[in-house]
């Protein structure tokens, strides 16, 4: 696993995201009112829609599309919709945010 900083908690708003572009995917980084952090693929499992840009409530994310709530935790949607995004690792140390991204990315980063 390696570990890249992806910049300060303090550059994402509360209960809001901050979207960052890897090699192969973007992800949404989250804080929640607890400023907890969480990362998940920004791609919501409906129709593809920016979860960066829904709204967070607790530890979930309704999308801006068509309301889906996905939770930020397991990537999994919630209530009767089915389908699940991608978990990203990540670390918060001391408010410095790491997200672990695989070989094959930093391979394809080069
Ligand atoms: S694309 Fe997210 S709910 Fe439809």
């Amino acid at each position: 696993m390696n570990w890249y900083p992806i910049g300060d908690i303090s550059d994402i708003p509360l209960l809001g995201a901050r979207c960052v572009k890897t090699p192969q995917m973007k992800i949404a980084v989250f804080r929640t009112d607890e400023h907890e952090v969480h990362a998940i693929e920004n791609r919501c499992p409906h129709k593809g829609g920016p979860l960066s840009e829904g709204i967070v409530h607790g530890t979930s994310v309704t999308c801006p599309l068509h309301n889906w709530v996905i939770s930020l935790e397991t990537g999994r949607a919630l209530g009767a919709d089915e389908g699940e995004v991608r978990v990203i690792p990540i670390r918060n140390e001391d408010g410095k945010l790491f997200i672990a991204l695989e070989n094959v990315m930093l391979e394809a980063a080069e």
